[in-house]
């Protein structure tokens, strides 16, 4: 499926809190404050109907926290957004996930001590068998269950995950479980996809797979909303970028041209005074995408060092 323009996806210039011709998450005034530190401040954001945007920008922009809000995992201080044009604002997590919109995080949280057929199967919706009714009637139970164990190892074997059904998830490398998060989230057919860094500690075999199950979700219908530094897979797949920094939209664009705008430059650029080394790989990345729009003008050398994955996902340790 071939990539959306800008005509295609929004209504006048490029500029943060444009809107969009068929938005299915609009949201306003969105803010969370942490103690003195306005995580989230967004004054308006549209997020383009089956098309694929890429949420990025700098280390502790708020990206995480407005994926948490936004799914119901965190209340806001303020504000109110609305999914496929029912409010959604102050609704639970769960609510939010049976209205067609479930997330993936950053850090993964399959069970560990599940295996990984289960850990697919704790991703349907409305389980029948979990009603107060129906537990009285094992048939309707039973039937729902071999539907759901089906669906389960399709997308199980969609993902190359098949073979290890019976595994427990810790067995997995941290790309599978990437992949595990995402066939769990897809049980439940939703019509929004929200992606926490999907490609962050995926070892590079797995890449390739990755980025095409994601293109795979759009050519499905659905929308995918995704968070991620490596600018590889925002270029690649992207209709729509997004760029947060310091809670705030500081741009919108296509991908082509969202790099050269001057409010990116500055968030990424200006983003290194009180950050320490072994937290800023995602930056790395997008500072070398930077020095190959800018022609190596105006990027320190520091973006010449190497990506690591341990850091990536080191950094992270101690998120929800
Ligand atoms: N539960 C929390 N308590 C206190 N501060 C928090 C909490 N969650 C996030 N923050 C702070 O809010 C800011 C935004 O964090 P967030 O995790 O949303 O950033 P991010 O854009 O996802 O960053 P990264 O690219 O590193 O994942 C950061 O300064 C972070 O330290
Ligand atoms: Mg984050």
């Amino acid at each position: 499926m071939s990539k959306l323009t800008a005509s295609d996806l929004v209504v006048g210039d490029p500029a943060p809190g444009v809107p969009k011709k068929d938005p299915v998450i609009v949201a306003d005034g969105v803010t969370r404050q942490f103690g003195g530190l306005k995580a989230v401040d967004v004054a308006h954001l549209e997020v383009p109907r089956h098309a694929i945007t890429a949420l990025i920008g700098p280390n502790g922009a708020g990206k995480t926290t407005l994926f948490n809000l936004l799914t119901g995992f965190d209340k806001p201080d303020s504000g109110t957004w609305s999914f496929d044009g029912k409010n959604l604002a102050g609704i639970p997590s769960f609510k939010a996930a049976q209205s067609g919109m479930v997330r993936t995080f950053q850090l993964t949280k399959s069970l560990a001590r599940l295996t990984v057929l289960e850990n697919v199967l704790l991703g349907a919706a409305g389980q029948r068998g979990e009603s107060f009714w129906a537990s009285f009637f094992p048939p309707i139970w039973s039937k729902q269950e071999s539907e759901n164990r089906d669906k389960a190892m399709d997308l199980l074997k969609r993902f190359k995950l098949d073979a290890k059904k019976d595994d427990y998830a810790a067995s997995l490398s941290g790309g599978q479980r990437k992949l595990l998060e995402m066939a769990r989230a897809l049980m439940s057919d939703p019509s929004l996809v929200m992606l926490d860094e999907p490609m962050a500690g995926v070892n590079p075999a797995l890449t390739q797979s990755l980025l095409e199950h994601v293109l795979g979700l759009k050519e499905d219908g659905m929308t995918v909303l995704f968070v991620e530094h490596d600018m590889h897979m925002v270029r690649h797949i992207s209709d729509w970028v997004v760029v947060m920094a310091e809670g705030k939209i500081v741009a919108e664009d296509v991908p082509e041209d969202v790099m050269k705008n001057q409010a990116v430059i500055d968030a990424y650029l200006g983003a290194h005074h009180d950050t320490d080394l072994g937290s800023i790989t995602g930056q790395l990345d997008m500072e070398a995408a930077l020095k190959q729009e800018l022609g190596g003008e105006n990027v320190g050398s520091i973006a010449d060092a190497e990506r690591s994955e341990e850091s990536t996902t080191s950094s992270k340790e101690g998120e929800q």
